[in-house]
């Protein structure tokens, strides 16, 4: 197995750690249970890096086309919003609605983005 493939496996696991304890959390909702918090944002970090490295390694290699590199971009926004509405969410008792609600939201959408980043950069790797 290449370590392109290993990344890519690892990644798919990841995500569905992320979404499966994410999707736990909405549901049992608080007090968020310490270990399922954890294990989420932990997973989540980690493929924030894994996928965020791939992605730029192969972006230094040369220019992608405008249209991948939008996604790319648009990809980055949105775990980027991801990332810190989780973090308000999981920090505060009164996060504001509206944050709540693009943590439930903003990570589908980082996830399928995310998923055709790799897909347009990791075979360029
Ligand atoms: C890119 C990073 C992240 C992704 C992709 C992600 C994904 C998700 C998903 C899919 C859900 C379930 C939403 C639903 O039921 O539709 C969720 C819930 C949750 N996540 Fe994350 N998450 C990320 C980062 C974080 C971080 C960094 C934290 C904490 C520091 C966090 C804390 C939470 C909490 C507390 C919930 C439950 C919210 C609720 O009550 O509905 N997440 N996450």
């Amino acid at each position: 197995m290449s370590a392109i493939q290993a990344r890519v496996i690892g990644l798919i696991v990841s995500a569905v750690v992320i979404f499966g304890s994410g999707v736990w959390l909405t549901s049992a909702g608080r007090p968020y249970a310490v270990v399922l918090q954890t294990v989420h944002k932990l997973t989540a970090l980690a493929a924030v890096i894994v996928s965020g490295v791939t992605v730029y390694q192969a972006m230094r290699i040369g220019a992608l086309p405008t249209a991948e590199s939008i996604v790319v971009w648009v990809a980055a926004v949105l775990v980027i919003a991801s990332f810190a509405s989780g973090g308000v969410v999981s920090a505060s008792d009164a996060a504001p609605v509206w944050v709540l609600w693009l943590h439930r939201v903003a990570p589908w959408f980082a996830g399928v983005l995310t998923a055709v980043s790799v897909y347009f950069t990791a075979g360029r790797a």
